[in-house]
């Protein structure tokens, strides 16, 4: 397949509709000030292969796409004691919702939501203590094959204004769901959610997801096991974009995680793995040009799990 040719003619086709639909991410204000007449996207094969179009070099918040890898430190970490607090099941609710915590004592329903992310992170810094946010800088420079770093403007943008994170952070721990200090717990999820990366990137770094687990560049031992990369996918499938995790099922039928700085992240196992960018978001708050790109990527190719 001329995967080269078939992003070019992705990018052609959507450029046109740059700024037309969808907004940037207002809530947090270091994100309102992004342009919208950006998109990019880049794919790796399992064996190495690349191509890039469009804005795809451009470095983005990647904020909730975050979650797939903080999800997969864990997992590594911890193994299946990260499930006594977590649960596995889509919550059909907005991302940042705290309807479901009341009822459902303080469980987040699932890790790609923010309560669910939250509680990944306190797992975390229970596991590696002051080490956390740096071990998580190595994890991410180490998947994409140069250096990786967290955006500090926007790091502190959303500590100055999280005020549902915030919201979500305490009341879990009122259920006694959250081991450490809910101020260091949210600092690092801030912090996560402020990694800075392109397209390029994100396709490279997240090639284990398609590969069983194995590392990127080949040489370095596996980031997960078989196992755990196929939870992983069906994870993204069924929770990765929240409340449009059915629909994103329907359209694309690729297991993806969407970040409400535009960018989402697409598996296609044993094939490939795909990023896409386009700063302006849905009311889910996933990528409305993004998600076009990748319907017309499934289409077009014919790669999809179903
Ligand atoms: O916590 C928040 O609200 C943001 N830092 C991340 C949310 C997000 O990316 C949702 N994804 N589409």
């Amino acid at each position: 397949m001329d995967f080269q040719a078939l992003l070019d003619g992705i990018d052609a086709e959507l450029r046109p509709q740059l700024g037309r639909e969808g907004r940037v991410a207002t809530y947090i204000p270091a994100l309102a000030r992004v342009p919208t007449a950006q998109f990019g996207i880049a794919l790796r094969t399992c064996a190495g292969e690349e191509a890039a179009a469009g804005d795809s070099a451009v470095p983005f918040s990647i904020q909730s796409v975050s979650k797939l890898f903080t999800l997969t430190l864990a997992m590594r970490l911890l193994g299946d004691a990260l499930w006594e607090r977590i649960n596995r099941e889509p919550s059909g609710n907005p991302f940042n919702s705290l309807l479901q915590l009341e009822s459902e004592q303080g469980v987040a329903r699932n890790p790609f939501i923010n309560a669910g992310a939250i509680a990944v992170g306190d797992r975390l810094l229970t596991a590696l203590g002051a080490d956390a946010k740096a071990g998580l800088l190595r994890m991410m420079s180490g998947l994409a094959g140069e250096a990786i770093d967290f955006d500090a403007e926007v790091a502190a943008s959303e500590a100055a204004t999280g005020y549902r994170n915030v919201a979500l952070g305490n009341f879990m721990k009122s259920f006694g769901k959250i081991d450490n200090d809910v101020a260091a717990v949210l600092d690092f999820y801030f912090h996560q959610c402020a990694l800075r990366m392109s397209c390029r990137q994100l396709a490279k770094a997240a090639g284990y997801l398609c590969r069983d687990g194995a590392h990127p560049s080949g040489g370095a031992g596996p980031v997960v096991s078989e196992s755990q990369a196929r939870r992983l996918n069906a994870l993204m499938l069924t929770c990765g974009t929240y409340d449009a995790a059915g629909e994103f099922a329907y359209r694309i039928g690729l297991p993806c995680k969407s970040g409400v700085g535009g960018g989402i992240v697409a598996v296609v196992p044993d094939r490939l793995t795909l990023c896409v960018w386009s700063p302006a978001v849905d009311d889910s708050g996933n990528s409305v040009l993004g998600t076009r790109a990748l319907e017309l990527f499934a289409s077009r190719s014919g790669l999809s799990i179903f």
